[in-house]
């Protein structure tokens, strides 16, 4: 959703400002530039095209400033062109803007200043800000008061930030709805959309909020309030996350290096167990409704969830897609809205949070970025403890959240009584296994199933297909299939099959079934039938499966044989599949996997 990067008060800044928005590369890639200020002139440079490539043509690198911006795009408004890339700077050249958001009310804006003679060059909503922050500085010659002027009359969501050569050692920036912080340096500071912009240069930051403002200087900086104009004393948030955990490690993708962390990712959700869950658990049991929420590969998650809370606890938790959530949902100060977000900054899922808790309705989530927008909004947050996700396409996250909701509905069944201490310690006994299994799976199925996907990465056409929590699983991996390899895969209940979609079966379409093991005698056997149905009509199956080899032989065209293992976990283990299957297809199929086209990891936009 755009990635901004600035830092003012080194001697050259221009290797600080690459690393800054490569690391943010993952909020969007369409195009990127940069602005510097240069003998109180500001220099722009930008292009369409990924931030290495940028970089390397126009020779940023060579280019000395001490103070600057820049910014990777994710097309909103325009399209991806030269002209549509930040920065953007006033017709008189003095102040050049990067945004991240979208500005709302721009159109009456854009025409009014159009009126008064300035000049506009792309289709974006940005252009309107350094054009406005112009006009008011000729009347108040103060940059500050033009800037304050601006933000009380913009409308939408924004982080943005500028640097103009009426104040040359200065970066101004401001947030409303879109995730900005600042970095704190001896003689430097930063301010990015995350902390992977100034992650190598400094540990302490400072998380703007909703409605702020600020001015930062080589050795000073300070935090506003927009309205009252107040300054605010914020606290210095210490990074735990250091950037060796984001680099690549080794791995030819951050998203295989991120499957393989699992088992270390969902170790460290284990520990919440001890300490971590008490609170939220409290706010399960003293709600009357309770909604659980995400969008896109969360939403999938709350799904699971779903099922593990009818499963275990006995409860039925309806989950609602966070953009759907307003249409559905009645909420008022009974009600728990629960919510998972890897970036904690998901527009939908923050504003459905917002609606809920505008009805007086509690509010918790299952974060992995702390200091996020999610984290700071909801009356109880955990923290996954995942480490950074890097690449677009969320696998570790997602997976903890699934074993953290787990462990929640263990423990609300335990209070409930509605299970005994014996079957939640077996619970647990199979959750911590889970660590290990998925090591084992990892390290001895990899190389199978990227034969498997090599040999049928020409299909164009997935079925996905579990029954009960099964399902969950297999909208999860076809989600996963469709983003990184662009191969179509819809993910269905199997019994839903036989309801119209059976008549597609042809040799054109392959399914996957996600079986579970022959002990869930009736979820089993119900998976089984959906698979007669697809062999009667001599359709492909792709059975991932604990039976033993040979025992099915006659059933499935490919199988993919799993350990044994208990059923609570067999769906995660099937998912760690789902992910890898997406991921060698993907491979074969020469995407890019890190950041697959279209796409951006932080969607900070309606
Ligand atoms: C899929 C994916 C997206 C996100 C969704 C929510 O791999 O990454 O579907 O899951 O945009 O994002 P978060 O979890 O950051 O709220």
């Amino acid at each position: 959703m755009c990635g901004i990067s600035g830092a003012v008060g080194l001697k050259n800044i221009s290797q600080v400002l690459f690393e800054g928005i490569r690391n943010l590369e993952y909020r969007g890639y369409d195009s990127c530039g940069v602005a510097l200020m240069n003998k109180k002139r500001i220099v722009i440079k930008k292009d369409i095209g990924g931030v290495e490539e940028f970089y390397r043509k126009h020779n940023v690198l060579q280019m000395e400033s001490k103070t600057g911006i820049a910014h990777t795009r994710w097309a909103t408004h325009g399209k991806v062109t030269l002209e549509n890339t930040h920065p953007f700077t006033s017709n008189e050249k003095n102040f050049a803007v990067v945004h991240n958001g979208i500005i709302s009310n721009y159109r009456p804006l854009r025409d009014q200043l159009k009126k008064e003679g300035y000049k506009f060059f792309s289709e974006t909503d940005t252009e309107i800000l350094a054009h406005l922050l112009e006009k008011f500085y000729k009347s108040s010659r103060n940059v500050e008061k033009a800037f304050i002027k601006m933000l009380n009359i913009i409308e939408g969501t924004f982080a943005l930030a500028f640097i103009s050569s009426h104040l040359p050692d200065h970066i101004f920036c401001a947030k409303r709805e879109s995730p900005l912080m600042l970095g704190i340096g001896d003689e430097v500071k930063f301010i990015g959309s995350d902390f992977n912009a100034f992650i190598d240069h400094t540990k302490n930051a400072v998380i703007l909020d909703d409605g702020e403002y600020a001015i930062l200087s080589r050795d000073a900086y300070v935090v506003k309030n927009i309205l009252s104009k107040d300054e605010v004393i914020k606290p210095i948030t210490k990074i735990e996350w250091d950037s060796e955990t984001t680099k690549k490690g080794g791995y030819p993708h951050y998203m295989l290096k991120e499957i393989y962390e699992q088992p270390q990712t969902i170790s460290t959700a284990l520990d919440l167990e001890a300490s971590g869950l008490d609170d939220i658990v409290d706010l399960f049991v003293e709600s009357e409704n309770v909604y659980l929420l995400g969008v896109g590969t969360t939403f999938y998650v709350a799904k699971y969830a779903k099922y593990i809370f009818s499963k275990i606890a006995k409860e039925f938790f309806p989950s609602i897609s966070s953009d759907e959530f307003l249409a559905l949902a009645n909420v008022d100060k009974r009600s728990l809205v629960f919510s998972a977000s890897q970036s904690g900054e998901t527009y939908d899922t923050l504003s459905a949070l917002k609606h809920a808790k505008s009805k007086g309705a509690r509010t918790g989530a299952v974060v992995n970025v702390m200091g996020s927008s999610i984290a700071r909004l909801v009356d109880k947050v955990v923290l996954q403890g995942s480490g950074p996700e890097i690449c677009v396409i969320s696998t570790k996250a997602a997976l903890s959240q699934m074993v953290i909701l787990t462990l929640i509905a263990m423990k609300l069944a335990l209070k409930k009584k509605v299970i005994t201490r014996k079957v939640y310690n077996t619970h647990l006994r199979a959750l911590r296994e889970l660590p290990e299994i998925i090591e084992g799976v990892l390290n001895e199925r990899s190389g199978f199933i990227h034969r498997l996907a090599n040999k049928y990465s020409s299909s164009r056409n997935w079925l996905y297909l579990g029954r009960g929590i099964y399902y969950p699983i297999a909208l999860e991996s076809a989600l996963k299939m469709k983003e990184v390899a662009y191969v179509h895969a819809e993910g269905m209940p199997g019994g839903f099959l036989k309801h119209g979609t059976l008549a597609m079966i042809d040799d054109d379409i392959f399914s996957i079934v996600f079986v579970p093991p022959p002990e869930d005698k009736a979820l089993y056997e119900a998976t089984m039938h959906c698979i007669e149905e697809i062999r009667a009509r001599s359709g492909f199956v792709l059975g991932i499966h604990f039976t033993q080899q040979g025992k099915n032989q006659d059933l499935y065209s490919e199988e993919l044989i799993l350990p044994k293992v208990p059923s609570l976990t067999a769906p995660l283990i099937q998912l760690v599949i789902g992910q890898l299957f997406a991921y060698f297809t993907a491979t074969s199929l020469k995407r890019n996997v890190d950041k697959p086209r279209s796409l951006a990891k932080s969607v900070t936009v309606a």
